[in-house]
């Protein structure tokens, strides 16, 4: 199967972003049941129960046993390869979650019809955004009572600064939508009523809009309405433009029910012919093309093996040019040091044996000999580049950890700086507090992982305490003098690794009162030279 997949221009890698309860999960698995790489959807109702305990991804390996890698979910369709990037959501939202979309050519955003766009998509939109990449959006759950697809337009264009252009409109009345309305092919699908509870594919009937049957099966007054709303989009709506999409300023808009699997077939169809392949990428040694013949990769991901039985940490890495070849011997720029690719079995499933090989846009998970680290680069021996770096995302959450034994002290550190330089937790000293480290994370599940990962790999027990903040800036400026920070009386200033000045406060508010009585600092979000 891979032999005739050998091209970047084949790869569609990208990840769904949206916020927990949008219906990510069952979108991905109906990708999936079209994409023919299962048979039948699962039953959503039998994953709930455990839904909060593990992550949607790794619940949809167990019921369905099919592939999946903890990082990425793949199927042909079409000619395509497609990769979706897993963006961990619920209490797994975290730098991890942000990351991943470091290595996704495109992303599709997926919102709830009834309650349009939510804070954590709001917060991967914005790093989709700053990335430049095409973003899709889906609006799921059509076959429920919504919001006016028009405001919903509008509220992604006011709340996101961007415009949307629907490539389908919803055919019916809401809460009994009976359709869509593909606009570039000026035709009218009707889904047929699904009798599997959306384990199968539904089927539809399909045709041009002035077709006196869709008149007919829809009634004369929703198939005014259904014109209505074409004659107004075509003459007050945006115009499609392939370069704004391109560049992130335009999204395609699509209308389904994912559950009910209305639409999904019409939006994976588009969304491949529309979403690019992988781009060349930004490097020390100038754009890295894909279709270069020399390998290349960067590191998105690190993650411990949570099995205590092996202890080994694995990386996700996405290839950006050249060929990978199961055990190939690759240049490790940052430690300057070669070193062999050996794959970790342990993440493949039953029905599929070892990557053999892989193209610019696919995901390998490898074994980390102890040396990578996120953002690092991999190239082909002789060359010797490095990919542009990652960022830092502010985190939100934040705790002041110190080991309970001071006997432990030395085993704290090397746990700390080992499990921080996964990238799970960001690190932060006060100058005058040598025993503590106060650390941020996007995500408060990651303060967990640290304790039990402290406690279960390096045998230390740590004293926790959740601080009171929401927001950190990097402080900047000309003649910066931290000593005459105006207004500061509740909230911290600390050091990162790389030792640079930010404050911890409790919020926007508190920021904006900060930035009015200091008018030389720069509060930056994340460090300008990351
Ligand atoms: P997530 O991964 O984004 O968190 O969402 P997930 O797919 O788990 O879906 C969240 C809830 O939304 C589920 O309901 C799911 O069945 C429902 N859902 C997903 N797509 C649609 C849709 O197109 N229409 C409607 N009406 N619902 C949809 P739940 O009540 O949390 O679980 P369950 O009782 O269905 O298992």
């Amino acid at each position: 199967m891979q032999d005739t997949m050998s091209t970047a221009s084949q790869r569609r890698t990208f990840a769904i972003i949206s916020h927990p309860d949008a219906g990510k999960t069952t979108l991905t698995e109906k990708l999936l049941l079209y994409g023919g790489a299962i048979h039948l959807a699962g039953s959503v109702k039998a994953r709930k129960a455990q839904k909060h305990a593990v992550s949607d991804w790794m619940e949809i390996e167990k019921q369905r046993g099919i592939s999946v890698t903890s990082s990425v979910l793949q199927f042909d369709y079409q000619g395509y390869r497609v990769n979706i990037l897993d963006t961990p959501g619920h209490q797994d939202f975290s730098e991890d979650t942000y990351r991943t979309l470091m290595a996704a050519d495109s992303a599709v955003m997926l919102i709830d019809v009834a309650k349009g766009v939510e804070e954590q998509t709001k917060k991967l939109f914005r790093v989709c955004k700053q990335r430049g990449i095409p973003i899709f959006t889906f609006v799921n759950k059509l076959d429920h009572f919504g919001r006016n697809p028009f405001d919903l337009m509008e509220e992604i264009e006011k709340t996101l600064g961007i415009r949307a252009y629907p490539m389908n409109w919803p055919v019916g009345v809401d809460g009994n939508y009976k359709g869509i309305y593909n606009r570039r092919q000026a035709r009218v699908e009707l889904f047929d009523k699904d009798s599997s509870h959306g384990q199968k594919m539904v089927a539809s009937t399909a045709g041009s809009v002035d077709d006196p049957v869709f008149r007919q099966l829809l009634g004369e007054e929703i198939h005014q309405s259904l014109c209505d709303d074409i004659a107004l989009l075509d003459m007050a709506g945006d115009q499609f433009d392939p370069e704004k999409v391109a560049h992130g300023e335009l999204t395609p808009m699509f209308f389904g029910s994912a559950m009910t699997n209305f639409g999904v077939q019409p939006f994976l169809e588009s969304f491949l012919e529309l979403a690019p392949p992988p781009a060349p990428r930004i490097s020390s040694a100038g754009p890295i093309r894909p279709d270069s013949a020399d390998f290349s990769a960067f590191i998105f991901k690190i993650q411990a093996n949570m099995n205590p039985a092996h202890r080994d940490r694995i990386v996700f890495m996405r290839i950006c040019s050249g060929k990978f070849e199961r055990g190939m011997t690759v240049y490790h720029v940052q430690s300057a040091k070669q070193v062999r690719l050996s794959q970790p079995q342990q993440f493949l499933a039953q029905d599929r044996t070892i990557v053999e090989e892989a193209f610019p846009g696919d995901i390998i998970g490898v074994f980390d000999p102890g040396m990578f680290g996120i953002g690092d680069t991999l190239c082909q021996v002789g060359r010797d580049f490095r990919f542009q770096g990652f960022p830092v995302f502010p985190p939100e959450q934040f705790a002041r950890v110190q080991a309970k034994d001071t006997m432990k002290r030395k085993q704290f550190l090397k746990g700390m700086t080992q499990i921080t330089q996964e990238g799970a937790v960001q690190v932060f000293r006060q100058p005058d507090m040598v025993e503590s480290f106060i650390i941020g994370a996007v995500g408060s599940l990651q303060f967990d992982v640290l304790q039990y990962r402290l406690k279960q790999e390096y045998g230390v027990d740590i004293l926790m305490n959740t601080l009171p903040y929401g927001v950190a800036r990097w402080l900047e400026g000309e003649n910066l003098n931290l000593k005459a920070l105006k207004g500061l009386d509740n909230g911290m200033v600390v050091q990162d690794i790389k030792e640079r000045p930010l404050i911890l406060i409790s919020n926007e508010w508190q920021l904006n009162w900060l930035r009015e009585r200091n008018p030389g600092v720069e509060f930056q979000a994340t460090p300008s030279d990351p």
